[in-house]
């Protein structure tokens, strides 16, 4: 099999899903947290919110991907005390710098298959809609096993898909021909990340439990037109889009969903898994 691509950006090495991301975050910081921020799940609360849930003990916390801080402030929050965060995206990182919840955390520019971090450092990690977008996924699981204390936690959210019948489902059916013409994109992460067995197959040999597997909702609804910002800022395959293409699909789109709206409203669900595993003492 030919070796993935390396490139070298800003001192870190990586592969080339790695500098369409950096590239993406870099233009975009701040987005997905915001998007994060502005939603809710079934029971009231963020994603990072019950996400945060699956560890309340933790103390000693790393944030693969943590982007501009939005969950490591959660952590904060909770009582955490040693934080710590990595992601290729400086642009990010400088958000995050500037959270006061975090003057004392150590965010690193870097990638999560080297971390720059001592061996059982860390009573828990976690991974918010980033873990499913790494290659060389053993090279992180491995990592991850590195630098966790024996029991230390791992958590992953990923995503889980459309609501069936609602608007993100609408706008995928919709979208995904043009993305297809498109096609410039590159493929993003390891599909086993995405299903509980495949995880289950990544984390095994690397001596964690099988992972707990929580469905959640989370509702993106609202007016015609916030649900469609919401969705071209959910899927990172937008960018590939000319204007010209961008305007057929928001047209059709808001055609659509305008015929769905109750009292102004469209619904708009997506799903996330939440899943956990710990490491063997
Ligand atoms: C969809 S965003 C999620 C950000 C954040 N966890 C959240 O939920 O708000 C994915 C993030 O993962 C980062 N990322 C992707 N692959 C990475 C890797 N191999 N190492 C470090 N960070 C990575 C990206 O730079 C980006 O900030």
């Amino acid at each position: 099999m030919q070796a993935p691509t390396r490139t070298t950006v800003s001192g870190v090495t990586g592969s080339v899903d790695e500098d369409f991301l950096r590239a993406f975050h870099d233009s975009r910081p701040g987005e997905q947290s915001a998007s994060v921020e502005a939603s809710r799940t079934t029971t009231g609360r963020t994603s990072y919110e019950e996400f945060a849930d699956l560890v309340p003990d933790a103390r000693r916390v790393l944030d693969l991907g943590c982007a501009d801080g939005g969950l490591l402030e959660v952590l904060a929050r909770r009582g955490a005390d040693v934080l710590a965060g990595v992601d290729l995206s400086e642009a990010e990182l400088g958000l995050a710098r500037r959270r006061p919840a975090l003057a004392g955390a150590d965010l690193r520019l870097g990638r999560a298959q080297e971390l720059p971090f001592a061996d059982a450092s860390f009573d828990a990690v976690f991974s918010h809609m980033a873990f499913m977008l790494m290659t060389d996924v053993e090279q992180v699981v491995a990592e991850v096993a590195r630098v966790l204390e024996p029991g230390g936690a791992f958590s992953v959210a990923v995503g889980g898909g459309a609501v069936e019948g609602e608007a993100m489902e609408l706008f995928l059916s919709l979208a995904v021909p043009f993305f297809r013409a498109a096609g410039t994109m590159p493929r993003l992460g390891d599909r086993r990340s995405r299903t509980r067995e495949g995880l289950d197959g990544l984390l095994g040999p690397a001596g964690f439990a099988p992972v707990t597997w929580e469905p959640v909702v989370i509702d993106m609804g609202g007016p015609p037109e916030h649900v469609w910002d919401r969705m071209t800022g959910s899927f990172y395959d937008m960018v590939v889009l000319g204007a010209d293409q961008v305007a057929d699909l928001r047209a059709s789109f808001l055609d659509s969903v305008r015929a769905q709206a109750s009292g102004g409203r469209v619904p708009c669900g997506m799903r996330v898994v939440h899943a956990t595993t710990r490491l063997a003492t």
